[in-house]
C-alpha cells in the first residue's frame, strides 16, 4: 500500500511537472524550480496537516506483549523445615530482569534471576533482638539490563526475620515511581488448611487492578473457577481445590505451563507486566 503510493505519486509528479510548465507562467521567471519545489512544498504541508487533523480517528495499534515462559521446580518433601533458632526470608524478583542482594548481616551475595526467588535462612541475631524478631541491612542491585533504573542503581533496605518464621518479600513497583522490597503479609502463614487443600497466593504489583479476575481452568474436569483479584488483596494464601490447572488473568492465558496443583501444599504465582506479560508459579510444601 505505502510501496503503491509512493510509485503512484512520483508518477504523477512526472507527468503533471512539464504540463504545469507549459500551462504556467513561472512568476515572471525563465525558469520552473519555483513552480516544481513550490507545488510541492504546498502538497507536502497540506498532506502533514490533513495527517495531523487525523489525528485522533487513528486506531493506534499498542506492541503486542512479548509472553515468556518460565518453568519452575516444585520443592517438596520435608526440605524445607527452617533450623532451630533461625528464621528463613525470601525475596522474589517482580522484574524482568537480574537483581542483586547483598547483605553483610546475613552473608548473602546473591543474583536472582528475572521473577526468580531467592531464600536464605538466618540466625536471628542477639542485638536488635526484640524477643525474637531480628533486623538486618540488606543491598538491592539492579544490572544495567534493568532499563526503568539508572544505571548501577542500588537502595538500601532492611530485612526482619523472625525465629521459626518465613517472611516472603516482593521486591516490586508501589506506585510508578517507587520501587520497594515489599513485606508480604507478617509472615507465611503455613497453616494446613483442615480439609487439606492446597494454597495459592498471588503477588502483583500497581499495574493490576483487583478488579481483575484469575481463573483457574481445570483440564481434567473440563471445569474452571473464577477468582476476582482482591480475592489475594493482602497477597495472603487461600484454599483452592486440587487439580491439573491453566490459568487464565481477565480471559487470557497465562505462559505458566499447566500447575500440577496437590494437596496441602503453598504455591505463589507472581505476575508482572514490565512491557511483557508474565506469570511465575512456585511452590512448596
Ligand atoms: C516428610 O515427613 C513425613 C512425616 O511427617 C515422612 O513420612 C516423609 O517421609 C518425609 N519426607 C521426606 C522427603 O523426608
Ligand atoms: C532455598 O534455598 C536453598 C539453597 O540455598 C534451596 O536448596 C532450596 O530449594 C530453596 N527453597 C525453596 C523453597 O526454594
Ligand atoms: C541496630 O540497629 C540500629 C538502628 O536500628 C543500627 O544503627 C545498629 O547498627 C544496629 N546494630 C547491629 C549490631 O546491627
Ligand atoms: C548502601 O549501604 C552501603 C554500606 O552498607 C553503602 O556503601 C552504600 O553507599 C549504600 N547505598 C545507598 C544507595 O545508600
Ligand atoms: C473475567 O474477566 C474477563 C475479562 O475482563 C471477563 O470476560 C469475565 O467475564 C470475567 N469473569 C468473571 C467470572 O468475572
Amino acid at each position: 500500500m505505502f510501496t503503491l503510493a509512493i510509485y503512484t505519486g512520483s508518477l504523477i509528479s512526472t507527468c503533471l511537472m512539464p504540463e504545469l510548465r507549459h500551462s504556467i507562467h513561472c512568476f515572471g521567471r525563465d525558469t520552473y524550480f519555483p513552480l516544481a519545489f513550490g507545488v510541492l512544498s504546498i502538497i507536502m504541508l497540506t498532506s502533514t496537516v490533513i495527517l495531523v487533523c487525523g489525528k485522533n480517528m487513528y486506531v493506534k495499534k499498542k506492541p503486542e506483549n512479548n509472553i515468556l515462559t518460565r518453568i519452575f521446580g516444585c520443592i517438596f518433601g520435608n526440605t524445607t523445615e527452617i533450623p532451630s533458632g533461625q528464621g528463613r526470608i525470601y525475596i522474589y524478583n517482580g522484574f524482568d530482569c537480574n537483581v542483586f542482594v547483598q547483605s553483610k548481616s546475613l552473608h548473602v551475595q546473591h543474583q536472582i534471576g528475572p521473577l526468580d526467588m531467592f531464600n536464605v535462612s538466618h540466625t536471628v541475631a542477639t542485638q536488635n533482638v526484640s524477643g525474637d524478631v531480628g533486623v538486618v541491612g540488606i543491598t538491592i542491585g539492579f544490572e544495567t539490563k534493568c532499563s526503568f533504573v539508572s544505571d548501577n542503581y542500588e537502595f538500601n533496605t532492611t530485612l526482619t526475620i523472625i525465629k521459626g518464621k518465613e517472611i516472603s518479600y516482593h521486591l516490586t513497583r508501589l506506585n510508578p515511581n517507587i520501587i520497594a522490597l515489599n513485606r508480604v503479609g507478617i509472615h507465611d502463614n503455613l497453616v494446613k488448611e483442615k480439609f487439606g487443600n492446597p494454597n495459592l497466593r498471588i503477588l502483583v504489583d500497581h499495574t493490576f487492578d483487583y478488579n481483575d479476575n484469575i481463573t483457574l481452568a481445570d483440564v481434567d474436569h473440563n471445569s474452571f473457577t473464577s477468582y476476582s483479584l482482591s480475592l489475594f488483596r493482602g497477597m495472603n494464601f487461600n484454599a483452592i481445590k486440587t487439580g491439573k490447572y491453566n490459568v487464565f488473568y481477565n480471559g487470557i492465558m497465562l505462559p505458566t505451563p499447566t500447575m500440577d496443583i496437590i494437596p496441602a501444599a503453598f504455591y505463589t504465582i507472581t505476575l508482572q507486566r514490565n512491557g511483557n506479560f508474565i506469570g511465575n508459579l512456585f511452590c512448596g510444601l
